[in-house]
């Protein structure tokens, strides 16, 4: 099993561009079922989540081809298949968004119930809901989803009982090919929900209000071909920028799209940073200086991002005072606090859900392990901040999400190892 051997005390200084996004490339990718014709995909990061959805596209009947730039061309003429097996969908949450595509090309899909990062139960509970106010029945069997309609996908008015990305993504996608009009409500407005909304309306579809909380679909009969770039990583862009403070450097990032993540930007800005922007660029000058302590509470966007969370605590732990991070998206989304104090943090959790942080002077190496993907980058954070060599172990959850890390952190100026 890999692990990453950080030497810390290097700040983070020099230029980066930052890969297309983990968060919309998936949802995109398990889109281009709907499409008839050929499907080019550009900007896609080269991922371990990424090489899952492919391998389930193609485990579908769907022919993907992959040039040497990371784009992915798709074409679904033999297309058939509508059963998404546990192997593949367990490892990842994300698969079960073919189960909307599915269920509207093919009026049936078998999707088994998802897997994913351990941060809380995570239910598709409004997935099926809003399959059902769209016609569809749905049985759940042996762990498996068994979700088929009559004829097609029905027109609905329906309002989901929380802010959901994936579900909102799911229904809308589903939506394009119903037959009549869709309203979805209180529906997520995070800037992929935009994109793969983009990349729906590129291939012909009718859909008004992305990006607001009501999303209007009038469905088409059919789907065409087109071309399509993935939107910049706003969380790798963010998490980038919290390391550079964190380790009191500078940086600037280049494909940054910077508007995606204003929140994070100004809370950048509350914690003493330098942050320009300009339409496609973000730099930020720590000026040398330790960041000062930040409170942060997540929530749906555009509020500030629950998978920013534990490096923006990381940033918390090596800064001047104290800081309350509360989280309020996933019911067990702390499970960096143990690990970060094994570097010398001192953080206090006041129930599930609120963590206090005092920052310190030094952090000092100790071996370490990532639990989840997010959670994972805040270690690398510490340890670039910590005296010391720490060794992260089970990285697998950092390659799910961060494309080339190695390569980017030392291009950084970091001295970072990968050891089998
Ligand atoms: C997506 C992102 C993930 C991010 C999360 C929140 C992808 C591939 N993943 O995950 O990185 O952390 O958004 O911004 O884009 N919920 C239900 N019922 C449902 C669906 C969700 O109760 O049917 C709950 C979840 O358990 C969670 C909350 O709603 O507590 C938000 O989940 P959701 O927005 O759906 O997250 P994902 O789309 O899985």
């Amino acid at each position: 099993m890999d692990k990453l051997l950080i030497k810390g005390g290097a700040q983070l200084r020099g230029n980066l561009r930052v890969s297309g996004s983990k968060n919309s490339a998936l949802p995109i990718l398990a889109a281009s079922l709907l499409a008839d014709g050929p499907v080019t995909i550009g900007n896609v990061p080269h991922l371990h989540d990424v090489t899952t959805m492919i391998e389930l596209l193609g485990c579908l009947g769907v022919s993907v081809l992959l040039d040497e730039k990371m784009r992915v061309q798709v074409s679904n003429a033999d297309q058939r298949a509508v059963y998404a097996p546990y192997e593949l969908v367990k490892t990842m949450r994300a698969s079960f968004l073919v189960a909307g595509p599915l269920l509207a090309r093919h009026g049936v899909a078998e999707v088994s119930l998802p897997g994913g990062c351990a941060i809380g139960s995570r239910p598709v509970d409004q997935h099926l809901k809003g399959f059902a106010a769209m016609g569809a029945q749905i049985e759940l069997v042996d762990g498996y989803v068994k979700a088929s309609v009559p004829t097609r996908l029905q027109g609905a008015d329906f309002t989901m009982d929380l802010v959901t990305v994936g579900g909102t993504q799911n229904l809308m996608m589903a939506a394009t090919l119903a037959q009549g009009q869709t309203i979805l409500r209180n529906a997520a407005r995070e800037p992929e929900v935009v994109d793969v909304a983009n990349f729906l309306i590129a291939l012909g579809a009718k859909i008004e209000g992305a990006g607001t909380s009501t999303l209007v679909i009038d469905g088409v009969d059919a789907l065409n071909g087109g071309d399509y770039n993935v939107m910049p990583d706003r969380v790798e862009a963010g998490t980038y920028l919290i390391a550079a403070a964190a380790t009191r450097g500078r940086i600037k990032l280049q494909h940054a799209a910077p508007q995606t993540y204003t929140l994070v930007l100004d809370k950048l800005r509350e914690a003493g940073m330098d942050v320009q922007t300009g339409p496609d660029w973000v730099s930020l000058d720590s000026h040398g200086k330790q960041p000062k302590a930040v409170d942060i509470e997540t929530a749906e966007y555009p509020g500030f991002p629950t998978d920013m969370q534990a490096q923006f605590m990381a940033l918390n732990v090596v800064a001047q005072g104290a800081s309350r991070v509360v989280e309020n998206i996933f019911e067990n989304r702390f499970m960096h606090v143990q690990e970060l104090m094994r570097l010398g943090a001192q953080i206090e959790l006041e129930g599930p859900s609120t963590a206090v942080v005092t920052g310190v002077d030094e952090l000092h190496a100790a071996p370490v392990m990532a639990t989840d993907l997010r959670a994972s980058f805040s270690l690398v954070i510490a340890a670039l901040a910590a005296q010391g060599t720490t060794q992260i172990d089970r990285i697998y959850h950092i390659d799910r999400g961060y494309e080339t890390i190695e390569e980017k952190l030392t291009q950084l100026g970091a001295v970072v190892q990968r050891i089998s």
